[in-house]
């Protein structure tokens, strides 16, 4: 199968895409706007709401209400004309890379937000690197245009040279802050004018002959409609004009803009997301690649998330469907363990609640309810032994050691830590000398998130202290020369949550001396996940 057969038209209306944007930007309230559009929620202010009901169920979102930032990612899906729209979230903190990491390897574009007075800032740059890490196509929408926003050349100026990425004006704005009347649509030639007076409100679009019709004159003022027509003729001999497949491997973005809270300029992304792509796209595996188009369904897991309702205390594998047509009751081969598992109550997050998944297509997300046995990268296939080589594994860069401050609690407390190890949430490690565990993490603030959540998810307050130890290093080698190592090196050993064994230590200095005195064996810095 190659890419030239055909896909089936229900994947071929799928666009799974994720939002990336610095805090602030406006991602909630686009999302929001989304899903309204989407037809999923009734009325905008829900998903706050939604967001608030949410965490009162599972709980261990406290943190992000205390904080306001959001720590974990679930998928969504909609029905936007004739397109399906599923939007997987990403957590916007700086200190969760690793966990967005993971969920853009399960899309197959990003929308860019950005606040049109503050363009590119630090979050959105970081998140444009990984996605281009992915040569993940990407759209951009210019938030806020309804308040004091930059010059219009300067925004896409700033993004084309922070960015290095070409930026092609899918519209312009007429105006900003308290004169913005709406935007110029370039790809339709069409008029598009903000409600003022319904945030909920879409006006109609107003057809016109190119910027030559004098019925312009009668929706725009004079000075702005001259602005306008210089500008965009500017535009038009300045700026490229937007090209599909540039776009398509990620050194192109159009642009879009418009005032999320003001629904406006919404729709037009959303049109240009389904007009423009793409479509669920090939996903690498270690034997091959694999095709969207295929009759046999594949998918593999990105996320595993806990206690999403502790009522039933269960875990959900968020799996991207990598090809197929994938029906409920389904047997499916779980590749790591080699075991076949009936896939009978699959859920699709549907904006209004978690649904039961009657059937999903290739880029569709589905989530599986398990008790551990589905892992970060773990596949399953109709049979075939696939290995997904998309999800990336991340050295830990933070080493703590973690303690229940009652000690009576100690057994939980191992309990709940390798449930977050096999979230991905943490490497957990348990010293052959000594009790206690060390966990390793990636960014600072996930030793707040795993203490907050391991108190307020299992009742056990727990204090996290600096470790004697800074790097983790995983041991391979021939199984003499390991012991051998390890028998002499017990007070660096320990054994991590899968119970492979690594070696911790705070000096480079350890590491060459066991790879010089123990040649053979291997230190990795990251762990393949399969
Ligand atoms: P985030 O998820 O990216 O962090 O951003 P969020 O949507 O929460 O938006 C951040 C703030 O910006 C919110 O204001 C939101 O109402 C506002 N906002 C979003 N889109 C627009 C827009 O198009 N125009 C204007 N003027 N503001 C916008 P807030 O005061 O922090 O929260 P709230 O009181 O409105 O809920």
């Amino acid at each position: 199968m190659t890419n030239a057969a055909p896909l089936p038209p229900e994947i071929a209306r799928r666009r799974t895409f994720a939002i990336i944007a610095h805090p602030d930007a406006g991602k909630t309230t686009l999302t929001e706007k989304f899903l309204l559009f989407g037809g999923a929620i009734q009325m905008a202010g829900q998903v706050r709401a939604k967001g608030e009901a949410r965490r009162t169920r599972s709980d261990f979102m406290k943190l992000e209400q205390d904080r306001g930032i959001s720590v974990s990612a679930s998928a969504m899906s909609f029905d936007f004309r004739e397109y399906r729209f599923n939007l997987v979230d990403t957590p916007g903190h700086s200190d969760f890379s690793e966990d967005t990491y993971r969920t853009l390897t399960a899309v197959d574009t990003a929308v860019m937000v950005i606040d049109g007075a503050k363009g590119v800032e630090s979050q959105t740059r970081k998140l444009f690197e990984v996605c281009r890490l992915r040569d993940l196509p990407i759209v951009t929408f210019c938030n806020k245009m309804d308040r004091e926003a930059r010059d219009t050349f300067e925004i896409i100026d700033e993004i084309q040279e922070n960015l290095a990425i070409d930026v092609s004006p899918a519209s312009w704005p007429i105006g900003s802050g308290r004169e913005f009347l709406g935007c110029y649509d370039l790809l339709n030639d069409r008029l598009e004018l903000m409600d003022r007076a319904d945030r909920n409100r879409v006006a109609e679009s107003v057809e016109i002959r190119g910027l030559d019709d004098p019925l312009l004159e009668t929706h725009v003022p004079a000075d702005l409609l001259a602005k306008l027509r210089e500008e965009v003729a500017m535009a038009r001999e300045l700026l490229p004009a937007l090209d599909r497949d540039r776009f398509l491997e990620g050194s192109m973005t159009p642009i879009w803009f418009g005032s999320a809270i003001n629904s406006f300029g919404v729709k037009e992304l959303m049109d240009g997301i389904g007009k423009y792509g793409p479509e669920p796209q090939p996903q690498p595996a270690a034997e091959r690649i694999v095709y969207p188009q295929e009759k046999a369904v594949t998918g593999f897991v990105f996320k595993v998330q806990a206690n999403m309702d502790p009522k039933h205390r269960d875990r959900v594998a968020f799996v991207r469907l990598a090809s197929g047509h994938f029906e409920r009751g389904m047997k499916l081969l779980h590749v790591r363990s080699k075991k076949p598992m009936s896939i009978t109550s699959p859920v699709l997050f549907l904006a209004s609640d978690r649904e039961l998944a009657e059937e999903a297509w290739a880029g569709d997300i589905i989530g599986i309810p398990n008790h551990g046995q589905l892992r970060i990268g773990d596949a399953l296939t109709e049979g075939e032994v696939l290995r997904f080589t998309g999800i990336p594994s991340f050295a830990p860069e933070l080493l703590q050691s973690v303690r229940a401050t009652d000690p009576m609690k100690a057994k939980h407390l191992e309990k709940a830590l390798m449930q977050f190890a096999e979230e991905g949430a943490a490497k957990v490690f348990k010293p052959a000398i000594g009790s206690g565990f060390i966990v390793g993490v990636v960014g600072a603030l996930q030793f707040d998130v795993l203490a907050s959540r391991i108190e307020i998810e299992y009742g056990i307050p727990v204090r996290f202290e600096p470790s004697q130890f800074t790097s983790a290093r995983w041991v391979q080698g021939p199984r003499d020369l390991v012991e051998k190592m390890v028998n002499a090196n017990k007070q660096h050993i320990a054994i991590d949550n899968d119970g492979d064994t690594v070696f911790l230590t705070r000096l480079q200095w350890d590491i060459d001396r066991v790879l010089r005195d123990y040649e053979g064996v291997k230190l990795s810095a990251t762990k393949e996940m399969l």
